[in-house]
């Protein structure tokens, strides 16, 4: 059948306020043009992020009824620490209330001043919370990851040779680990291969130096690798998430992403005097080591979900339908990134609107006109989210003018997508007609939550 159906019946839904153009316009507006600041009962189709916005299964939520709300040693937490064990294969897990908790603590104990640490593409968070340590945050992503256009199946990939230089250069002293996130966000949501991890994990272990996988999309990356990468065809994606694994030492999550949960994250690793350290700070900024900032329930919540998000007809699911969006674009003669990541279909802003400079947003302004079209939600990533230099308060143009649209996971049903892909073709039609945006107030770090805009 070529019939993409969705995996999963609705026994339980939720109306969406249909609202007209002029109400939109004047919200936007009120909202300084910012989609972050408006609310989310005045957005029809809500593609800010992937992230807590799944829909749980009645099974997950039959297991929050089991959860176990003991202060210390509940049965959740056994439950999802075997889970996790299970699937992640790392001896430490530390439960934390979301990813960037998870990163907050492990840069707090690993990174110094002078350090550096690699990374395909820092997702925002991460790169903040490294910043906020004294660290460099350094993106090292393959040549093909900035060619639009390229076919090339695993786009996520590190640059491999930058990554041998930069650690001969700079020496294990000053760079404390090296992380790889899969799937790439920031970078389009592109997978990255099997080898690449492979490779990556060869260099770090050759120089002594921990790998750490940012790893909140990592069954979304492990079935790409069952699709794309010869030798994987036959090999179950949990399995592959597997292999993963066992070339790092430890991991962040988020299973706001690929654990269908609402809320909640975890920190792993190999190492037991790292993970003693990194719990002293989890008792004083999150809770005791057994439930970490989440409820009882919450754990549940989990462990039913990281068995649920590697069920492959879901994911095969998932791909195909981010895929048919972009298929669509693309047939439109929009640029889009291709071939089609996992969470979420990236515009190129820059392209799309190529009379507005960098430094005047076009991302932010594709944002604002989607949202008064279509009432649909999505965020820029470009200059804006990484366009200022915290330390030197200096702006400069990032690598790519992106608009994210982010898929919830099993929210949406296919009209949905044909009712975005409509609205995107609506704004391409009057594209010449859109202008740019000046910040009016912003914060140093993390700007683009609250940053206050308005017209050139
Ligand atoms: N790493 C990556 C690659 C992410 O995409 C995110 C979150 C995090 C870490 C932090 O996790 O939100 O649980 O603290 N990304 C969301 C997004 C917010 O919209 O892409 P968190």
């Amino acid at each position: 059948m070529k019939t993409i159906i969705e995996p999963f019946k609705i026994k339980m839904v939720e109306p969406i306020k249909l609202t007209t153009r002029g109400e939109r316009v004047q919200m936007i507006e009120a909202a300084k043009f910012n989609p972050f600041r408006l609310r989310a009962e005045d957005v029809i189709i809500d593609l800010l992020t992937d992230s807590g916005t799944s829909a749980m299964s009645s099974e997950a939520w039959a297991a929050m009824m089991r959860g176990d709300e003991s202060y210390a040693g509940a049965r959740s937490w056994y439950r999802f620490r075997d889970t996790v064990k299970d699937i992640f294969g790392f001896e430490q897990v530390i439960p934390t209330h979301q990813g960037r908790a998870a990163e907050h603590i492990l840069f707090g104990v690993m990174v110094k001043a002078d350090s550096v640490i690699p990374n395909n593409t820092h997702f925002d968070t991460t790169r903040a919370n490294i910043e906020f340590c004294g660290g460099e945050a350094v993106d090292l992503p393959c040549a093909e990851a900035d060619d639009l256009d390229s076919s090339y199946p695993f786009k996520g990939n590190m640059d491999i040779e930058a990554l041998e230089k930069l650690v001969a250069e700079m020496g294990p002293e000053h760079i404390p680990l090296i992380m790889v996130t899969v799937t790439n966000n920031s970078g389009g949501g592109q997978p990255v291969s099997m080898a690449n991890i492979r490779e990556i994990s060869r260099i770090a272990r050759g120089a002594g130096i921990p790998f750490y996988l940012d790893a909140c999309r990592f069954a979304e990356n492990a079935h790409f690798i069952k699709r794309r990468e010869p030798g994987f065809e036959t090999t179950p994606t949990i399995d592959i998430a597997r292999e993963m694994f066992s070339y790092a030492d430890g991991c962040t999550m988020s299973a706001k992403k690929d654990a269908f949960a609402n809320i909640g994250g975890f920190l792993c690793t190999n190492d037991a005097e790292l993970a003693h350290r990194e719990r002293n700070i989890l008792i004083l900024t999150e809770g005791f080591p057994t439930y970490g900032g989440l409820a009882g329930r919450d754990l549940d919540a989990i462990a039913v979900g990281l068995c649920e998000i590697l069920d492959e007809h879901y994911l095969d699911f998932r791909l195909r339908s981010t895929r048919y969006v972009v298929r669509h674009l693309l047939e439109a003669g929009i640029p889009v990134l291709a071939p089609a990541g996992g969470h979420a279909v990236y515009i190129d802003a820059h392209r799309f609107l190529p009379h507005i400079e960098p430094l005047q947003y076009p991302g932010q302004a594709l944002a604002v006109e989607l949202y008064i079209e279509a009432g649909v939600r999505s965020v820029e990533i470009g200059s804006v989210m990484f366009g200022l230099d915290p330390h030197t308060g200096e702006e400069h143009p990032a690598r790519l003018e992106l608009l994210r649209l982010a898929i919830p996971r099993r929210v949406y049903t296919q009209s949905h997508m044909d009712y975005v892909i409509e609205a995107i073709n609506l704004v391409w039609e009057r594209r010449e007609k859109v202008r740019g945006m000046r910040i009016v107030e912003a914060p140093q770090f993390l700007r683009h939550f609250t940053a206050e805009f308005e017209r050139v």
